[in-house]
């Protein structure tokens, strides 16, 4: 039999049944870092807040879009020296094409709009989930939803207007004040005269952008080398630094000319603001200039007053960025809120609803035994009325059966059987005032009808 390799392989595999089996490796019960499991409460304080950003949306006329999660990497692959392009979770398929998670929206939706050419002026906003590869603080991760709103076809401030008014509508609707929150403006023109006034030249003015927003977060030193390569030196340096200082855009006006567009522009883009009676909201900035390098205009962002947290939320005017996918430009201004740092500071501020249970009209539950399928049909007719209905469906004590009611957050109980299932009625129970009434089996629907819409 030794001449016979199946018969060889067979015994040694009959010798491994008789081994013990090796421990497994325990899993590892998180997920990925920087990534999130959304169990029931915490899915339902997302839908919430999802809910409120789209009801802000559509009370703007905005158009909800969605694109794919994974897209091509060279979408993203800029050549400006930008954070999140060295962020990206990017891989090659098994088709051997370069592919990466999207770590924004803005653009699959120039790659959207480029090839659909919808009718402009036009509103659009979406929920992404975003992938970047970052180092995490409180309220930044790996992963986040990121709430877009932006306008395309509109070259004119009052877009800009608009997309600030959404956010403090936003703002309003779960609680937060002017006394919370603030909305930090500036314009990159203003940063554009600057460059020519020190005599910059016009092609690194993206880059050198992307530069002076990190000088906020890095010693200048780190990033000299970059600023020389695109012949900005010392000098300079300090000038821009010692101008993007200013809080009041009169100064900002006194160096670089009263005849600036930028600063001209800005201007009404507060008197705008003053008129809806959002000025209160908003300040003038000139150190903000945000990080991604499509920017051409206004640049604003969302901050907590109290200033524990990284910006709420960040946008601006990106009116070329068609032209660097090779199209024709096409005015366009947008922004972007991420779900991690408001729900940080919703929660400093006490402001969360509770999300600890769900909401369900009704527990049905049977106490006769075998009386599982009455209750199922009555759930299914309170189903038609419209009310989210719970069947107990297994044979449970009465006990059981209100600490589950509480459990899952039913407002009533309906027991059916017993005594009064011999006499055609039903028995309910308020969770909330304890109150217990008995109603007829056969008009439990309208009964429902009447008492919920009380
Ligand atoms: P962004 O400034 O990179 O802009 O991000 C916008 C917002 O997304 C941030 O202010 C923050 O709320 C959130 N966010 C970004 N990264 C993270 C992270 N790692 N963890 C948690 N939240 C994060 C953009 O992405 C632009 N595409 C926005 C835009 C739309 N501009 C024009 N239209």
């Amino acid at each position: 039999s030794s001449s016979n390799p199946d018969l060889g392989r067979k015994s040694s595999s009959v010798q491994k049944l008789n081994e013990k089996p090796k421990k497994q490796k325990a899993l590892n019960l998180q997920p990925p870092k920087g990534m999130r499991d959304f169990p029931p409460p915490l899915l339902r304080q997302r839908t919430y807040l999802f809910s409120q950003f789209r009801r802000t949306s559509l009370s703007h006329s905005f158009s909800e879009y969605d694109a794919p999660v994974l897209e091509s990497e060279e979408l993203y692959t800029r050549k400006a020296g930008e954070e999140v392009t060295e962020q990206l979770y990017c891989f090659e398929d098994k088709g051997g094409r370069r592919v990466s998670l999207r770590p924004e929206m803005t653009p699959s939706l120039a790659r959207m709009i480029m090839s659909t050419k919808p009718a402009l002026p036009l509103k659009y906003f979406s929920l992404p989930q975003c992938f970047r590869y970052e180092r995490m603080t409180r309220g930044r991760r790996r992963e986040h939803y990121q709430w877009n709103c932006d306008i395309w076809g509109i070259k004119g401030i009052e877009a800009e207007v608009e997309l600030i008014n959404m956010i403090v509508t936003f703002f309003e609707s779960v609680g937060l004040s002017e006394n919370d929150v603030g909305i930090k403006v500036n314009s990159r023109g203003i940063v554009k005269d600057l460059l020519e006034g020190l005599g910059v030249r016009e092609e690194v003015f993206a880059e050198t952008c992307v530069l002076i927003d990190k000088l906020e977060k890095v010693p200048v030193e780190a990033l000299k080398k970059d600023l020389e390569e695109l012949g900005i030196n010392e000098n300079q340096i300090t000038s821009i630094l010692d101008t993007l200082v200013h809080k009041d855009i009169s100064k900002i006006s006194e160096i670089i000319g009263p005849d600036s567009a930028a600063v001209q522009e800005i201007t009404q883009l507060f008197s705008i603001c003053e008129t809806l009676g959002i000025e209160k909201y908003l300040e003038f900035d000139a150190s903000v200039i945000r990080g991604l390098s499509y920017y051409t205009g206004i640049v604003f962002e969302a901050f907590d007053r109290e200033g524990n947290l990284r910006a709420i939320a960040g946008g601006g005017r990106y009116d070329k960025l068609l032209e660097s996918f090779g199209g024709e430009s096409i005015p366009a201004v947008g922004f972007g809120f991420g779900d991690a740092v408001i729900v940080e500071l919703l929660k400093d501020k006490g402001l969360l609803p509770d999300f600890d249970k769900g909401s369900v009209d009704f527990c049905v539950f049977s106490i006769d035994s075998g009386g599982t399928s009455s209750a199922m049909k009555l759930g299914n007719e309170l189903r038609t009325k419209g009310f989210s209905v719970d069947v107990v469906l297994e044979e449970k004590k009465m006990k059981w059966a209100f600490k589950h009611a509480d459990r899952i957050g039913a407002e009533r109980v309906v027991i059916v059987g017993g005594e009064e299932g011999e006499r055609g009625e039903v028995k309910v129970k308020n969770m909330e005032s304890g109150e217990q009434e008995t109603v007829e089996l056969k008009g439990v629907g309208e009964w429902a009808e009447k008492i919920i819409g009380e």
